[in-house]
């Protein structure tokens, strides 16, 4: 495992970001979970639609402080356009090739209100998002994945229905 220097890295956890209180309340909760258990800065990010945004959360994360590194978390289960495309975009890394084109890829240009997620909202496109303004590293991490600990929160949620 790296021993990362906690003085110098920091934690961004990235969420999608939603008009609900739901999914902030969650990435809130978890975040101050994480903070009892760790010596690093962690900060939260939205994708899109909640503040703040990746960047300002970067900002943020970054102010007051000697962090030359970050480590960006995809709270995401799965990888998708937004993980693959549009955060390394965000954070100036390379994007790689999507394999398979948006299923909503439309006849009007650009489609501001499906990304092809079944959500429907303005979205920021790749020329107009505000991208990090860093000067360190980001190391970008898988999402969530098929992970056992995901099985037992299933199984936990299985177990514990009525
Ligand atoms: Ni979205």
């Amino acid at each position: 495992m790296v021993e990362n220097d906690s003085s110098k890295t920091g934690v961004l956890l990235i969420s999608h970001g939603s008009r609900l209180p739901y999914g902030k309340e969650v990435i809130n909760t978890l975040a101050d979970m994480y903070r009892k258990t760790t010596d690093y800065k962690v900060g939260v990010g939205y994708m899109e639609i909640a503040q703040p945004d990746i960047a300002t959360a970067i900002d943020n994360l970054v102010e007051g402080t000697e962090i030359n590194k970050i480590i960006a978390v995809p709270v995401f289960l799965a990888h998708g356009v937004h993980t693959k495309r549009d955060i390394p975009t965000i954070l100036r890394l390379p994007v790689e090739e999507i394999d398979k084109p948006e299923k909503n890829s439309n006849k009007e240009g650009h489609n501001h209100h499906n990304h092809g997620h079944g959500h429907s909202h303005k979205h920021s496109h790749s020329h107009d998002i505000k991208k990090v303004n860093f000067d360190g590293k980001i190391v970008y991490t898988e999402p969530l994945g098929a992970d056992s600990l995901i099985l037992e929160i299933i199984k936990n949620r299985v177990n514990t229905a009525e």
